[in-house]
């Protein structure tokens, strides 16, 4: 958020608040604002080889909202759902809230093992998957198991949730085609988000709904909170169509890479032989795995007493692991305070296996 070109929000949100006409001042399209979804699709097809319809976005109140409305729209009470393992808080949530049954699929270096889910549970209404960057392990979907997963899908019925949150951010190598791209057959609703690529605070996500459905999530949309906000529609959909948006990701990818090339320098000078970072090739947190017999919780309190917030990765599991991890995000911190704070978290888990 230290970079996020506030002047230029002010500017745009000024002008277009002045100009707003009642009809942007009443109550909004449930579906969202126009040129937003246009903005959205024409992105899509551009960045992620998504071709869809204007009509097929929906703008929610962020990742969370869509994927709470999908589970009201595509889910009874009891049914089965395939979820990362370990995998985001805030899926699970929302399908505890639905009444969903978990089933937690393991994730592995090729993302969620469609194998093990088939095994498991072939009957599950719903997959919810992270398959650009592995929530929180940080793996990639090979593209043999998105292939597996689509014709699962296709094969029993099932509906299958692409959370696509931080893809923006990829610094080598070039992207696999998303589930959505990849689908032949209608199965993948889309969850994109402008909450690391903008801002958190925005509560502004999209869902790309397969056509057959937009009605029943519209319906479902307007029932719970009517329409999205204007205004920060309107600046989004006006800070894309200048051009602002392409170039905040540009600047935004160059400021991570250097915090990333930080993490993972100072990780080699001052954790070593403590703890080891894979250098994932996207995304805004890397994982620390832990050697030497450190066990999680104890390193997180001891970082904690040195002022660093570390999460352990037992936070993200529902079954029991015996290789401990830690999640660290870099996204928020300049270079320096990385290296500063690798310093101290040496100092301090070094300090900790001496004691035990
Ligand atoms: C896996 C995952 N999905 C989605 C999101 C974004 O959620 P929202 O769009 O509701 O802010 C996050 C944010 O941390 C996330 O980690």
């Amino acid at each position: 958020v230290d970079l996020f070109p506030t002047e230029l929000w002010a500017r745009l949100s000024a002008r277009l608040f002045r100009r707003a006409t009642p009809g942007n001042l009443g109550y909004g399209d449930p579906a969202g604002y126009p040129l937003l979804r246009e903005a959205i699709a024409a992105y899509l097809g551009e960045s992620r080889g998504i071709r869809c319809d204007p009509g097929q976005v929906l703008i929610v109140a962020g990742s969370q909202q869509g994927f709470d409305i999908a589970c009201r729209v595509l889910l009874d009470p009891g049914d089965s759902v395939w979820v990362e393992e370990p995998g985001y808080l805030g899926t699970r949530g929302a399908l505890l809230a639905a009444g969903a049954r978990i089933v937690p699929v393991p994730v592995d270096g090729e993302g969620l093992d469609v194998a093990a889910g088939i095994n498991q549970q072939s009957m599950a209404r719903m997959a919810s998957v992270t398959p650009a960057h592995q929530y929180p392990l940080g793996s990639v979907m090979s593209l043999p198991r998105r292939l597996a997963l689509l014709e699962w899908a296709g094969r029993s019925g099932a509906w299958i949730v692409e959370d696509d949150y931080d893809s923006e951010f990829r610094y080598s190598g070039r992207p696999l085609m998303t589930l959505r791209g990849l689908d032949q057959e209608g199965r993948v609703v889309y969850l994109g988000t402008f909450s690391k690529v903008l801002l958190p605070s925005l509560r502004l996500g999209y869902l790309v709904v397969p056509p057959g459905l937009v009605d029943t999530f519209l319906a479902a949309r307007a029932l719970s909170d009517d329409s999205p906000p204007f205004l920060s529609q309107a600046v989004t959909a006006e800070f894309m169509a200048e051009g602002h948006f392409a170039r905040h990701i540009r600047r935004m990818r160059a400021a991570y890479a250097d915090r990333r090339a930080a993490m993972l320098e100072g990780a080699r000078r001052d954790l070593r032989g403590i703890m080891e970072l894979p250098p994932d090739e996207t995304g805004l947190q890397l994982v620390g795995w832990l050697a030497g017999g450190l066990d999680e919780l104890n390193a997180c309190r001891e970082a904690a007493e040195s002022g660093i917030d570390m999460r352990p990765l037992s936070a993200y599991r529902l079954l029991p692991s015996d290789r401990p991890g830690v999640l660290l995000g870099y996204a928020a911190f300049s270079p320096r305070d990385i290296r500063d704070a690798l310093r101290r978290l040496g100092e301090a888990l070094r300090g900790a296996l001496r004691r035990s």
